[in-house]
């Protein structure tokens, strides 16, 4: 098959389409031929290298994969050849009890597509048959499969760590990157009044667009200031962080007294200073989260069919163009998803 292989960390020039042998199902698993790869953040992380993780090279990015089984492991029987799928990007052991607990993203043996083992930019690639979810009606295969990583890890973030509930005030920031897109439709879901921030005002125009209450262009402003005067001096009880350094100074600032900042990853850099001083006095909490319960999906997906939360493509190109793909992101030019097709 015809897939993209990282040989070794670097710049986008390091991605390059060759040819590899097909993948085989073992028990258990099934092969997915891939009609869309939707990118995340982490695609750029695995391929820069990052230090302190290692990750097994030659390896094939892309963990949010839509497309059609054609060959299921032995011992599958719920899902069979020509079942039009999305893959749940993440895997446990499945005995350990953090496994049997189903909370799989505390395992300590957790996987994920396109990270841990190969993932979808390839003509096909092979997952454990339990992360085969229905392709939802009604979406176009990139639509679909700009749908698991980023609304799973919105979903952990605010449903089950930050917990935020009707009527909060909740601040996403970099509102039109995968997971802000996402942070916006759940909060706004759970009742929550949403302050989205984003470096332009086109982005903030399309973070209304999706139900963002309140917009803040946070590279003129001083967001949290921004914050403060928006929410009469309270600040907002949940802030949804993955920006890191450049921003983590400000979002303790943001937070009301008792607020939760719940945070996922560190874009612009992982040294991020916590003035303790504010942690304390204004009793905030810090909430570790990372990618979530795969259960969590099917909840999700069922928002998805009911047309309340959605996914944003912001193109669509083919598997060919990966560089430029890559480059998209790293340019802070997409507002959602930007997805690969391999040919039909
Ligand atoms: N732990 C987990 O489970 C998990 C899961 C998903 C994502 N993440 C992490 O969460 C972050 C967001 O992921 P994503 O896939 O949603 O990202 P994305 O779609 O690539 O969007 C990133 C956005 O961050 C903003 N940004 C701020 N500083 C930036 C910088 N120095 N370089 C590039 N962009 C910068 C930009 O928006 P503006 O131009 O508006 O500032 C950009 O559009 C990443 O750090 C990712 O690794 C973690
Ligand atoms: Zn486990």
């Amino acid at each position: 098959m015809r897939a993209v292989l990282l040989e070794r960390h670097g710049g986008p020039e390091v991605l390059t389409l060759t040819t590899v042998p097909d993948p085989v199902p073992p028990p258990g698993w099934v092969a997915v031929r891939v009609r869309a790869c939707a990118l995340n953040h982490l695609d750029l992380w695995a391929r820069r290298g990052l230090p302190g993780v290692r990750f097994p090279l030659p390896l094939i990015l892309g963990n949010d994969v839509a497309g059609v089984v054609q060959a299921t492991g032995a011992g599958v029987d719920w899902v069979r050849p020509g079942a039009e799928v999305v893959l749940a990007p993440g895997f446990g052991c499945g005995h350990c009890e953090a496994c049997l607990a189903g909370d799989d993203n505390l395992c300590r043996r957790y996987a994920i597509l396109g990270s841990t083992v190969h993932g979808g930019y390839a003509e096909r690639v092979v997952a454990p048959a339990a992360n085969c979810l229905p392709r939802p009606a009604g979406l176009s295969w990139a639509e679909a499969a700009s749908l698991p990583l980023v609304f799973l890890t919105a979903w952990n973030m605010l449903v089950h760590r930050a917990r935020v509930r009707a009527g909060e005030d909740v601040l996403v920031l970099a509102a039109g990157s995968g997971v802000g897109i996402a942070a916006i439709q759940i909060a706004k879901l759970r009742g929550a009044r949403v302050i989205a921030a984003a470096s332009t005002a086109a982005k903030l125009e399309r973070a209304r667009a999706l139900g963002a209450d309140e917009t803040i262009n946070y590279a003129q402003a001083d967001f949290a200031a921004e914050v403060r005067r928006l929410t009469g001096k309270k600040g907002v009880e949940v802030v949804v962080e993955h920006t890191g350094q450049e921003t983590w100074g400000r979002s303790l600032l943001a937070a009301a007294r008792g607020g939760r900042i719940v945070t996922c990853g560190a874009t612009s850099g992982y040294e991020a200073a916590t003035d303790l001083r504010h942690v304390f006095s204004r009793q905030l909490q810090i909430l570790g989260s990372n990618m979530g319960r795969k259960a969590s999906l099917h909840e999700i997906f069922r928002w998805v069919e009911r047309g309340r939360l959605r996914p944003v493509v912001d193109r669509v190109l083919p598997l060919e163009r990966v560089r430029e793909a890559h480059e998209v992101l790293e340019r802070r030019a997409a507002f959602g998803k930007v997805v690969l097709e391999p040919p039909a």
